[in-house]
């Protein structure tokens, strides 16, 4: 099993003077048991690959191009990711897929390239509303996992966070039983399509409205490996009370 993610997604906030707070997050955590992950919007990533050197901090993106360069214009390639010292890169999040209607082969493309430059995908899913309501939420991630997850996917280079569209920025958070029922069958998915061993190293991440008051109870729920952070990671001090969650899980 690979050490447990505590991933920061800033989306589009953030500017050079929030550099200051991946500092403190890296002083606050030189080590640590997990891994721990900021993902700044595009224009601070080398920055903040900077800013956190030294420190168990790393940081990832929050998107890529399926293509490795090229005629593309305003889009990144996971090579130039790399290049700017990212180590991971958030793929289809629901915002991408509802903003920019990104498709789940999409989202496998990116992940597929994301992959090929050493880079951790990590592909979201998640259900809408409508979807948990109508009693398709299991239906809806299983199809979601299979479109978007590349094939020869490993441990190593992919994680999976389920985020309920939802619960994301509402505050929102599914029961602990919904959780921990989403999460058993996305493992069980992973596992028919890559065997046990693989699907049992493919950290979970949950996400959607997690905060330093809920967090415990959510890595206390089986199968979750994680989380994946949006507003309580823009600031160190509501994200480190949740590492700290994490890491005494
Ligand atoms: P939230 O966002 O924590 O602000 O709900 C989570 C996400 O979208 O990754």
């Amino acid at each position: 099993m690979h050490r447990k993610l505590a991933a920061g997604n800033w989306k589009m906030n953030g500017l050079g003077a929030s550099l200051a707070e991946l500092e403190t997050l890296g002083g606050m955590h030189a080590t640590s048991g997990i891994e721990v992950l900021i993902c700044p919007p595009a224009p601070l990533l080398s920055r903040a690959a900077d800013a956190v050197a030294g420190s168990a901090v790393t940081i990832g993106a929050q998107d890529c191009h399926a293509a490795r360069s090229g005629a593309h214009t305003g889009d990144v390639s996971a090579e130039m990711l790399k290049d700017a010292g990212v180590t991971s890169v958030i793929l289809g999040h629901s915002e991408r897929r509802q903003d920019h209607g990104e498709t789940d082969a999409q989202v496998r493309a990116k992940a597929e390239a994301a992959i090929a430059e050493g880079l951790l995908a990590i592909i979201c899913v998640g259900e809408s509303l409508e979807d948990r309501e109508a009693g398709r939420t299991l239906d809806v991630v299983g199809a979601q996992i299979d479109g978007s997850v590349p094939d020869h996917g490993t441990a190593h280079d992919l994680v999976i966070a389920y985020e309920p569209i939802w619960a994301i920025g509402t505050g929102k958070v599914p029961t602990l039983e919904q959780i921990e029922e989403v999460h058993g069958f996305l493992r069980n998915r992973l596992s028919t399509r890559f065997g046990a061993e693989t699907a049992s190293g493919i950290r979970l991440l949950y996400g959607g409205s997690v905060k330093p008051g809920n967090a415990a109870d959510i890595f206390a729920v089986s199968n979750v490996d994680g989380a994946l952070v949006g507003g309580a990671s823009l600031k160190s001090a509501d994200f480190s009370p949740i590492i700290a969650a994490l890491e005494s899980a």
